[in-house]
């Protein structure tokens, strides 16, 4: 641990669960506070006490990210609890707390694909929209977003999910355009298949285990994988790079 992030505070979404809690505690590790948000607010709340036991400067709110009141209150919160925001990291999804269909194109029901939108789109251009304007007048601040690898090669039985993931990379160069000029940096990380889950059952094991051949690192991939990546685009080491996607998942997908 460096302290590469001391005296920066970072907003986490989705960070009850998963990914989105060992993204917060990497980046507290690098000296960040940070603040987790959460459609689980039980969740949330826990999580946070346990990082807090840990030593960690956190806060938690509950917040639904594809609610524009809910992000308005969020925003509110996150100014009067922790100040302001250097970091923003859009994680929060519909995949597996919320869980989605694992349906072909035809049987999804309309009203799931409207909720993938909702979440996975609108919620990271809610986010952004709230949290973005006052990092650009303070001239600095990291946007990341979490695409999917499958976004990049296409996936069977999820399109929602996997069409809402593609759109997040064009949100990224397109928000990275948008708020370059002020300094604001867009990048965004397309894991591979992690094992995520809290409870490693034999469907969930065979799903991760599945797309262990398709690497050039043939292993399981988890949450700690992807953290050295958010922290990356978290610091000042990547202070020159915007608009970018990076794959994380031990060389799947290589492009
Ligand atoms: N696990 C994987 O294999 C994998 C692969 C590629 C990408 N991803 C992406 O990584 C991210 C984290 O995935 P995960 O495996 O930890 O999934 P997860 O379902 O465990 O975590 C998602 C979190 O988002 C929260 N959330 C859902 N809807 C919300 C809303 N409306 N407002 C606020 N929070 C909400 C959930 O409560 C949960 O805590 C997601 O964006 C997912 O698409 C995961």
């Amino acid at each position: 641990m460096t302290g590469q992030l001391d005296g920066r505070t970072a907003v986490v979404t989705g960070a009850a669960h998963g990914i989105g809690l060992a993204y917060c505690r990497g980046l507290a590790r690098e000296g960040a506070r940070v603040v987790l948000v959460d459609l689980d607010g039980d969740g949330a709340a826990a999580a946070a006490k346990d990082l807090a036991a840990e030593g960690f400067d956190v806060v938690d709110v509950a917040a639904d990210v594809s609610d524009p009141a809910s992000v308005a209150h969020c925003r509110d919160e996150v100014s009067r609890r922790a100040g302001e925001v250097d970091v923003l990291v859009n994680n929060a999804a519909v995949f597996a707390t919320v869980p989605m269909s694992r349906a072909g194109y035809q049987d999804l029901p309309v009203e799931e694909w409207d909720l993938m939108m909702a979440v996975n789109l609108r919620g990271g251009w809610l986010m952004a929209r709230a949290f973005v304007p006052a990092m650009q007048a303070r001239g600095y601040g990291k946007v990341i977003n979490i695409s999917s690898g499958t976004a990049l090669k296409g996936s069977m039985g999820r399109i929602h999910y996997v069409t809402s993931k593609a759109g997040v990379i064009g949100f990224t160069k397109t928000l990275a355009r948008e708020v370059g000029g002020d300094g604001v940096a867009v990048n965004c990380i397309a894991p591979g298949s992690t094992l995520s889950e809290a409870e490693h059952t034999d469907d969930v094991l065979k799903r991760r285990s599945s797309a262990v051949s398709s690497r050039a690192f043939q292993r399981v991939q988890t949450p700690d994988d992807l953290v050295g990546s958010v922290v990356f685009f978290a610091s000042p080491a990547s202070d020159f790079i915007t608009g970018q996607t990076l794959v994380v998942d031990g060389g799947a997908c290589m492009h």
